[in-house]
């Protein structure tokens, strides 16, 4: 029997990449034809983080130009695809709008489906672009705008184990970074800062370190971060050392939180060898975070998986292939679904936003 060939157009705009990508799959085997990504980098780095209405008005600007060379480059017509697949939530909602109404209006013109995706679906499945991987697996997203531990049970059966209770962690580095004066985004900054600071210099807190769960406070730390920072000359040394300080106590808490998640994913599932880790997200380049991470690995006998940055990061490929994966299985939106700026990829996940993690 011949294999059905599924493809794809994915469209993302919830935060500030504008991207594009048409994906196909033939059986198993999975083929990102293009990704393109307009990064609006340059339009939010002189205020220190992305403004809202500017990365609408910005997605707007390029979407159409987007979707044409994501065509392009796939060598491929609209005719030659089966769905039009967009990020409808969880981001900013002027974002979210763009990307939603370029979709629905693809899909009217062109009477083909239209797949709302949630972005964390995609970031759970993106791993899945380059290589194949068993179900279930454990999820650390770890970006600007999300913070959260997931076991992914199957498609569509996602479980929330973990997540921040204010700040998401690429934001506690872009914060940091803003206090620092390194500027944005902060992350990479800050990782080439620590490389020449003291690591011991300035002992900074640990929220929730000792609570036996896989939840996360970074809101506490860069207060304290702030403190130090109006005491003290912001000399390239201090800069260094304090990148370095902060950077280490964001590995001890990764460090702990994700054993803590490993416990609670091991207890949850029947299979306790050979469990896998995937880290996605901005914050996933991070060398030091990826070093402690297998080290972790080793200790507990896991196989952390990282996708390739231009899939850990927002991109459109995730989308097509989560809208792939809804296409098989005749999961369709209609024309009139509206965004969802706050939308769990687990519909139990309690919003944590503020609260003390008190459960288990
Ligand atoms: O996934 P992403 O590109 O966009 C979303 O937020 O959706 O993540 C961007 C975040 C920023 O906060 C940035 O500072 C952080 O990822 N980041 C890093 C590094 N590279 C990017 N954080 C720590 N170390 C890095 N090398
Ligand atoms: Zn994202």
């Amino acid at each position: 029997m011949r294999k059905k060939l599924i493809r794809v157009i994915g469209i993302e705009s919830s935060c500030d990449e504008t991207s594009v990508a048409i994906v196909e799959k033939k059986g198993n085997k999975v083929r990102v034809l293009s990704n393109i990504v307009r990064s609006q980098i340059d339009i939010h780095k002189i205020y220190g983080g992305v403004v809202p209405e500017l990365a609408a008005r910005a997605h707007s600007d390029v979407i159409h130009e987007v979707i044409k060379l994501a065509l392009k480059k796939a060598n491929v017509s609209f005719r030659g695809i089966h769905a039009i697949a967009a990020t409808a939530g969880p981001g900013l909602l002027g974002g979210l709008l763009v990307g939603v109404i370029a979709g629905k209006t693809l899909a009217n013109y062109l009477k083909k489906p239209f797949i709302a995706i949630n972005h964390l679906e995609g970031h759970a499945l993106s791993i899945k672009l380059e290589r194949e991987i068993n179900y279930p697996y454990l999820l650390l997203l770890v970006s600007g705008g999300h913070t959260e531990f997931t076991i992914i049970k199957k498609f569509d059966t996602y479980k929330r184990i973990g997540t921040t209770i204010d700040d998401a962690l690429g934001e506690a580095f872009d914060k940091t970074a803003r206090l620092l004066g390194l500027g944005y985004p902060g992350g990479p900054k800050i990782e080439q800062y620590a490389l020449d600071g003291d690591k011991n210099k300035f002992k900074l807190p640990m929220p929730l370190i000792h609570e036996k769960n896989s939840h996360f406070s970074f809101a506490g730390l860069k207060s304290a971060v702030a403190n130090i920072v109006v005491k003290n000359r912001r000399t390239e040394k201090f800069k260094r050392d304090m990148s370095a300080s902060f950077q280490e106590t964001i590995n001890k808490i990764i460090f702990v939180k994700t054993q803590n998640a490993i416990n609670d994913f091991r207890n949850s599932v029947r299979a306790k060898k050979n469990l896998k880790i995937v880290v996605a997200g901005g914050v996933a380049a991070n060398k030091s975070i990826r070093q402690s991470l297998e080290q972790l690995g080793v200790k507990e006998n896991c196989e952390f998986l990282f996708p390739s940055m231009k899939y850990c990061t927002d991109n459109g490929a995730m989308i097509a292939l989560a809208g792939i994966e809804r296409f098989e299985r005749k999961k369709f939106n209609k024309l009139n679904f509206k965004p969802r700026p706050r939308w769990p990829l687990d519909k139990n996940a309690v919003f944590m936003k503020g609260k003390r993690a008190v459960e288990g």
